[in-house]
């Protein structure tokens, strides 16, 4: 039985004094939480140790970042890397967000490099994002492009590696635009990955993998969504800077 993954993405948000109220804040509910649901927030680097510090320790919320490099260490200016988060103490790591896939050059064979370098650690698990353009869907080769990304992302990562990788799919028409896929079109995609994974390795393997779905996720369509068969929890952005709307989706199922 897959549990369900509700992670907040910040992006580009927050400065260590809202960080600190956001997890004082979330602290006080997550009594409210249930136990069979995960919950994490990814937050910008900075804010990382705010937020390990004041939730991290009983790791009933786990804390993640947003990118890394795939080198150790090097001349790679403005970039960290995977033991950098790793001596942080960060439990999760989103690559290929289409964010860094549109502007700052994150490819499928980047996104591959990272994926295998956090796999190497035992104690952090990646977020892998896929998901189409606008242009994309209308011409209605959603489906293999997106297969094509899973197939790139898990090029050469062994079966028992492959189980640790939850994948967001997250339609980029749907980012940021309140305008969400349907439940429908959202399930039919996290079923689509569901087979490709499956056809890669084994129904042993998709069976256990999480797949969530990611844009313009609210309480208001939580419930819908998560509801839906092979959707086992959400990559929330905007909802997640607002401890009311984020504990609103954690408890929308
Ligand atoms: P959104 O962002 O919820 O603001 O649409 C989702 C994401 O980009 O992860």
């Amino acid at each position: 039985m897959r549990r369900l993954l509700i992670a907040g993405n910040w992006k580009m948000h927050k400065n260590k004094a809202e960080a600190s109220a956001f997890a004082q804040e979330l602290k006080g509910k997550i009594s409210q939480l249930s136990e069979n649901v995960d919950i994490a927030i990814c937050a910008p680097f900075t804010q990382l140790d705010t937020l390990i510090e004041a939730l991290g320790d009983e790791k009933r919320v786990l804390i993640g970042a947003q990118n890394a490099h795939y080198e150790d260490a090097g001349a790679f200016t403005g970039e960290i890397s995977i033991p950098m988060l790793k001596e942080v103490g960060v439990d999760l790591l989103i690559i290929g967000h289409s964010e860094r896939r549109q502007y700052f050059g994150e490819t499928d064979e980047t996104v591959n490099l990272k994926l295998k370098r956090i796999l190497k650690e035992e104690d952090i698990n990646p977020i892998l994002c896929v998901g189409e353009s606008l242009e994309i869907r209308e011409s209605g080769e959603e489906n293999s492009f997106v297969e094509s990304q899973i197939v790139a992302a898990f090029k050469d990562i062994s079966a028992e590696d492959a189980k640790r990788i939850t994948v967001a799919y997250e339609p980029i028409w749907a980012i940021g635009t309140g305008k969400t896929a349907s439940s429908q079109q959202a399930q039919d995609m996290c079923k689509v990955i569901r087979q490709k994974i499956s056809d890669l390795y084994s129904d042993a393997v998709s069976d256990e993998v999480i797949i969530q779905y990611g844009g313009s996720v609210k309480p208001a369509n939580a419930k819908e969504l998560l509801s839906m068969e092979d959707i086992d929890g959400a990559l929330v952005g905007g909802a997640s800077l607002k401890v009311e709307d984020f504990v609103g989706i954690c408890t929308a199922k």
